[in-house]
């Protein structure tokens, strides 16, 4: 396929990006959408310029790193799959594709397609562990979990913290990442001692990195290439109006 990319290059933070213009006459349909861009890469180092920054890992779709906006949409047009998962068969010859960083005051741009997520690892910081008296082992299954509750943990704990969620809201919210990160310790009995003290310092911590709020658009959930549904937003809701009720503010 001959595509034309139109990509985001920024040298730095503190310095104006623009849109660049790459023909890129020689894509694979069988190429991920990552390896279409080190093929890119690899053209520009040979013409002596400076290669496109974008962040990866582990290319199996589970690290959350490959965070891109493609055609105006996170993670590109294909629900459920990050960017890395993509394929190129995705596209057709002759198109024009948009890559762009995440967009959102938070994730401020480090060098073209490359953000800072810290934002996410410090409402982790805030909240997003369980406390355990170190000692002998416990016994195996002294501590029965509910199916029901163990699968909607499991649901939630699938989040890849990608940003995905921040980047497709209208806000640039981060409820559903927060919301899914403080049930997947929430619904579980080792979370409960620690449960509404989690739920406010989570839910501080996102609002004071500047995320926006929830306005119950939708976009997020649609966007999660983990499918996490927005029912945790609306669990996350209930479960800071319980600390309320119990006075608890930190
Ligand atoms: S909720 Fe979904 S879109 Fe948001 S960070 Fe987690 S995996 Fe990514
Ligand atoms: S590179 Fe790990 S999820 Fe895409």
């Amino acid at each position: 396929m001959h595509l034309t990319l139109k990509v985001w290059r920024q040298k730095g933070p503190n310095v104006t990006g623009e849109f660049v213009t790459y023909d890129h006459p020689d894509v694979s349909e069988h190429m991920s959408f990552l390896e279409m861009l080190d093929v890119l890469n690899q053209t520009l180092i040979e013409r002596g310029e400076m290669p496109v920054a974008f962040d990866h890992d582990c290319r199996e779709g589970i690290c959350g790193t490959c965070n891109l906006m493609i055609n105006g949409m996170a993670h590109g047009p294909e629900r459920a799959t990050t960017a890395c998962q993509l394929h190129m068969r995705h596209f057709k010859d002759g198109d024009t594709v948009t890559i762009e960083p995440w967009r959102a005051k938070a994730f401020p741009v480090v060098k073209d397609l490359i953000v800072d997520r810290a934002a996410f690892d410090r409402i982790i910081q805030a909240g997003g562990f369980v406390s355990v008296n170190t000692g002998s082992a416990p016994d195996a299954n002294a501590t029965p979990v509910p199916k029901p509750n163990a699968d909607r943990a499991m649901d939630a704990a699938t989040c890849i913290a990608c940003g995905a969620c921040v980047a497709a809201c209208p806000n640039a919210s981060a409820m559903l990442f927060t919301s899914a990160k403080v049930a997947h310790l929430n619904l579980l009995p080792q979370g409960q001692p620690e449960k509404y003290t989690r739920t406010v310092k989570m839910v501080r911590q996102m609002e004071q990195e500047g995320f926006g709020g929830c306005t119950n658009m939708g976009e997020c959930e649609a966007a999660c290439p983990k499918e996490i549904s927005m029912d945790f937003i609306s669990k996350l809701n209930a479960d800071l109006l319980g600390a309320a009720r119990r006075g608890i503010r930190d």
